[in-house]
């Protein structure tokens, strides 16, 4: 069948996948595969503007790339890959940056907040990422990006980039993208407060044991008015029934809503559920998982061949994009 377009994501390697990463976008990956032809980045130049080391960045990249096969990545039909395997992407960075003026980059409330948050370490990556990012972007002339809500400036800039070169240089070589918000809502952590972040520590990794997430989940916040199992509940406020209402069969939620407000049901069982619900949900995922990593060395092919799939893309593009700029 015919396919609606291309998608391009990228996320930057942050090792093992947790509850947020994969309602707020690897489901969304997933689906996107039934209609369009996708290709999935993992951007680990993007990750060199804030690490301080590289040692994990390898680790890192393969438990991402185990958790997203393992989550129903197809990398027969997507292309999924790392993006320092495709160098093309350098070379329409520094091209993409000709165009670009330097107070917008200074500008971006991305960068404002990065320098805030390492003011010893702000480098020239950190300037020039959302650069690179058009670049991955409009390198396999994407259609569509889904993304977080908070990549919204980026793509933005993405856009008016792309409007910027083909202006200058007489093109069409680049497509604009389209954004696509993926993150529906936010998905919050067990502290029930901030967003789920492994930064945070207050996140639910996918690959742990089912033994492991019961222990996570009975660490989480519920609604903090609740003191005493005897006193009534609202699950309104509280994050483990909204993880309920997600992963559980809604006979369930429908219980939970009813028995937590007049305290027949205790927030311990009510986790020990969601908690069982969850791992059920999980069982096929950790199957996989499993399964690729037994063989390390299959994953390695699935990156690499997909590498090769998006350089052949990447090499066409640029050869327009050269040519459009009449370089001699
Ligand atoms: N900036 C994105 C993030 O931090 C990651 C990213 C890099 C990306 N290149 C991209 C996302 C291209 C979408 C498209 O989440």
């Amino acid at each position: 069948m015919a396919k609606k377009g291309r998608v391009f994501s990228g996320a930057r390697p942050t090792g093992r996948q947790h509850l947020g990463n994969y309602l707020g976008a690897i489901q969304n990956y997933v689906e996107l595969q039934t209609d369009y032809d996708c290709v999935y980045c993992i951007v680990d130049v993007h990750a060199l503007t804030t690490v301080e080391t590289t040692q994990e960045l390898r680790q890192n990249t393969f438990e991402m790339a185990l958790d997203w096969l393992a989550a129903g990545i197809r990398p027969e039909d997507s292309i999924l890959f790392v993006q320092s395997h495709v160098p093309e992407v350098m070379e329409l960075h520094t091209y993409l940056s000709m165009v670009t003026p330097l107070g917008k980059l200074t500008d971006l409330p991305t960068f404002k907040e990065k320098v805030r948050q390492q003011p010893d370490n702000v480098n020239y990556g950190l300037l020039g990422y959302p650069v690179l990012m058009t670049a991955d972007i409009v390198l396999y002339k994407t259609d569509i990006v889904p993304v977080g809500i908070d990549q919204a400036p980026h793509i933005e800039f993405a856009r008016e980039t792309v409007r910027s070169f083909n202006y200058r240089f007489n093109t069409k070589a680049l497509i604009e993208p389209q954004v696509k918000h993926t993150e529906v809502k936010k998905v919050l952590g067990i502290d029930g407060k901030e967003k789920m972040s492994k930064s945070l520590n207050n996140h639910i990794e996918l690959a742990l044991t089912p033994e492991e997430t019961v222990k996570r989940v009975r660490e989480m916040v519920t609604d903090p008015a609740r003191q005493r199992k005897s006193d009534p509940g609202n699950p309104d406020v509280c994050n483990v029934f909204t993880m309920h209402k997600i992963f559980s069969p809604q006979e369930e939620v429908d219980m939970i809503n009813v028995e937590c407000r007049k305290a027949g049901i205790g927030c311990v069982d009510c986790k020990l559920r969601f908690a069982a619900n969850l791992n059920k949900h999980l069982e096929p995922f950790r199957a996989k998982r499993a399964a690729f990593e037994a063989k390390p060395s299959e994953v390695q092919n699935i990156l690499d061949h997909g590498g090769k799939r998006a350089r052949a893309i990447a090499q066409a593009t640029m050869a327009e994009v050269r040519e459009a700029m009449k370089l001699p």
